[in-house]
């Protein structure tokens, strides 16, 4: 089989496909123009999240049979229309949901005792020892939205660490503690008012754009810090901007936004907000981890081993 990888990815997923018997094309960068053009000779296409596959690249792609997703979220693929055309979308949950959970872990850090301001004043050589007291994480409460990996692994480290965690997802919509002791509850209303620490780990969907709007501000307890290393446009940022004037929300840690990059930094910029470019996944053990299950996941489907993690 032709397989096209169009995102950079570690090497070991071309080796793994090779080995397999397949034809590997690493070819980054492609304008949408340039990849409508090349698409319709490949069988198989590898993303991470810098490709967009639109319905008129998959329109183009007469021979396409699997399009593999080199991390998690899909929302960079058009699946309706792969779904149309008999093409498989499959994705590599898991391989790096360790690597989000770490990020959170040390914004949570980072918020709670202003170490981005702290570390700044010093390269500036300003010491100024009396304005950076902060706060502890240790007996506060963190509101976890969404019951996925990385909020399980978030949840054991939080715990870990002295922590109170609670879960709602609105797909459960019940009141459950699972087989770690976490407990996911049925109220959005019970998370929101009761988190010192909200961490926003839903998958972009309909029902989740704008899921943290101004209504859900407005019933968050003042001070509370929001985190979002899961997709722009499920936190509303013109009500977060809006929140962090209001005082309610004491700082906010942003790994994702509506537009990437954004054109307008204005949130990024607010002295309240760490904002960082999208490095969720960003390590190299999940890059290894989640680029080694997708060749696999795709040199088993073409070995006639079955189909793992499609989405649809
Ligand atoms: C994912 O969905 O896997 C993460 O957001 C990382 C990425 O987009 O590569």
């Amino acid at each position: 089989m032709k397989i096209l990888i169009s995102d950079k990815s570690s090497p070991k997923c071309a080796e793994i496909l090779h080995k397999a018997g397949h034809e590997v094309d690493e070819i980054f960068g492609l304008s949408p123009e340039e990849l409508k053009n090349i698409i319709g000779i490949f069988d198989a296409l590898i993303v991470r999240g810098a490709t967009k596959v639109t319905a008129e690249i998959i329109q183009a792609a007469k021979k396409l049979k699997v399009i593999g997703r080199a991390g998690t979220g899909v929302d960079n693929i058009d699946v309706k229309a792969a779904s149309t055309r008999g093409i498989v979308v499959m994705n590599a949950p898991g391989g790096n949901s360790n690597a989000v959970a770490e990020l959170v872990l040390g914004q949570m850090l980072m918020l709670a005792r202003s170490l981005y301001d702290a570390a700044h004043t010093m390269k500036e050589a300003r010491w100024e020892k009396k304005r950076f007291e902060g706060t502890e994480i240790i007996g506060k409460n963190l509101g976890i939205l969404g019951y996925g990996r990385v909020s399980r692994l978030l949840a054991q480290k939080a715990r870990a660490l002295g922590m109170q965690v609670r879960c709602y997802d609105p797909k459960i919509g019940k009141d459950l503690v699972d087989e770690a002791s976490l407990a996911v509850v049925s109220s959005l209303e019970d998370v929101l008012s009761w988190s010192d620490y909200l961490s926003v780990h839903l998958s972009l969907r309909e029902d989740t754009q704008n899921f943290i709007s101004r209504a859900q501000f407005q019933r968050m307890k003042r001070g509370v810090y929001v985190l979002n290393c899961s997709r722009g446009g499920i936190v509303n940022e013109a009500d977060l901007l809006w929140a962090l004037e209001e005082g309610i929300v004491a700082g906010a840690a942003l790994d994702v936004f509506e537009k990437e990059p954004p054109t307008d930094f204005t949130l990024a910029k607010h002295p309240q907000v760490i904002a960082m470019p999208h490095i969720g996944a960003a390590t190299e053990e999940a890059q290894e981890n989640v680029s080694l299950i997708i060749a696999e996941q795709i040199a088993d489907m073409f070995a006639g081993k079955g189909i793992r993690n499609a989405v649809n």
